[in-house]
């Protein structure tokens, strides 16, 4: 307990705190609902969508994931009872959720290895990645890809016993606030790493292709999440408005502007003043087009809902090889299951999710990736956004026989 009191006070000084803040599940099955539902996403402030991510993205028949703050909850409460709207919630304190995340004891400094079973903040994953590079010398190298907003690294690792061969990129950390994410990068990185030689699966993997891993891509969001506010999902860049941020995963070059982002400076999906405006969108949409042809599959990571997401979600089209990538993925989420049995289900975005233009998955597979998924990892929203660090490690475990399945197909 004084362990977790006092890294909260560490992590988080003078951060925003969410004491009796709820997140109601709300199930829209009317165009009532739908209308309350929007209205609550025009209020300011009012309402933190956490699944889906914006209330333009809500339709009815789809169950909604919604924060609301502390002050306002019964009046909200109230409406959702006067429209007659079903809810849950689902979260009842969200404040002791953030607190809790903490809940893996600390090593001691003088156990030296670098821990993978908690979260870490942007500065460690940074001296992180070049260490761990210095560790491998043959096997990894560490650079800085470019710099953010704020004038922060963006780090990428390029793994594998050879530098040349087909590559598979896997970026996490694109939004600030799903920490599982760059927690599973950096596990993946230390799994290829530490096994090489040892387990013949992870040797012949690292022989046969380059792993370009970028273990947090919207660096100052992520630390902007850690110091200031834990929920918060975009970058911190600003453009002379009033709000901060740009949504990365609205801001690629694919149907930019286009359905389910927002023109709106204030959207948690705002699309940005213009296309790639936004350093880490640069940073991988320029890996990826000097790489045309050589790379064989794309994998971002996000939480949270266990799916797999395959192009296209910019516009109601399947993406040519959709069988393809509908295989790939029952056999991939079939082997997440076989470890712990979470069950992950996949389906193209336009079709399973909701549209959204603008997102790095469709960038991918437009731009010579032929495999390209958003894998959103653990849970299904009982803990959300805010999954304990006691969850990191069977989320790695699980996610690595999913990895070697495309992998191997690609090799
Ligand atoms: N939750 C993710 C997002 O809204 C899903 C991304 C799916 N892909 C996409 N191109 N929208 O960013
Ligand atoms: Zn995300």
């Amino acid at each position: 307990m004084k362990i977790v009191l006092l890294l909260s006070c560490i992590a988080l000084t003078c951060a925003k705190r969410f004491d009796g803040d709820q997140v109601l599940t709300l199930f829209p099955k009317a165009p009532a609902h739908l209308k309350l539902i929007k209205e609550f996403g025009s209020i300011d402030g009012l309402a933190d969508f956490w699944s889906p991510d914006s209330a333009d993205l809500v339709s009815i028949g789809k169950s909604v994931d919604v924060r609301f703050s502390t002050k306002n909850i019964r009046v909200v409460k109230r409406k959702l009872e006067k429209v007659g709207m079903e809810y849950e919630v689902k979260i009842f304190n969200v404040q002791s959720l953030i607190d809790n995340q903490f809940d893996v004891p600390r090593k001691s400094k003088a156990a030296l290895a670098y821990d993978y079973d908690v979260y870490h903040t942007a500065d460690e994953i940074i001296a992180w990645s070049d260490d761990i590079a210095a560790r491998y010398p043959s096997l990894a190298k560490s650079e800085t890809a470019g710099s953010t907003t704020e004038g922060r690294d963006i780090k990428k690792l390029t793994l594998g016993s050879k530098t040349t061969n087909p590559m598979f990129v896997i970026d996490c950390g694109i939004h600030a606030r799903e920490w599982i994410s760059p927690a599973v990068c950096q596990c993946f990185v230390n799994r290829m790493l530490s096994s090489y030689g040892t387990d013949s699966q992870v040797t012949t993997m690292m022989d046969a292709l380059t792993f370009i891993v970028f273990p947090v891509l919207n660096v100052d969001g992520y630390a902007y999440s850690w110091t200031d506010d834990r929920m918060w999902r975009k970058t911190r860049s600003n453009y002379g408005t009033v709000c901060y941020g740009v949504d990365p995963n609205r801001n690629f070059d694919a149907e930019w502007s286009g359905p389910g982002s927002s023109s709106n400076p204030c959207s948690e999906t705002y699309y940005g003043p213009q296309c790639a405006s936004e350093p880490l969108t640069n940073v991988l949409q320029d890996f990826i087009t000097d790489n045309n042809g050589n790379i064989r599959a794309y994998v971002t990571f996000h939480s949270y809902g266990q799916q797999y997401i395959y192009p296209y979600s910019c516009k109601r089209q399947d993406a040519e090889n959709a069988d393809e990538l509908a295989a790939l993925a029952f056999d991939s989420t079939e082997a997440i299951y076989a470890v712990n049995k979470k069950t992950f289900t996949f389906g193209s975005g336009h079709a399973t999710m909701y549209l959204a233009a603008g997102g790095s998955d469709d960038f991918a597979i437009d731009n010579g990736v032929p495999i390209s998924y958003t894998i959103e990892l653990r849970d299904e929203g009982r803990y959300g956004f805010l999954l304990p660090e006691s969850q990191i490690g069977d989320s790695c475990t699980e996610i690595y026989p999913a990895l070697d399945v495309i992998s191997k197909y690609i090799m």
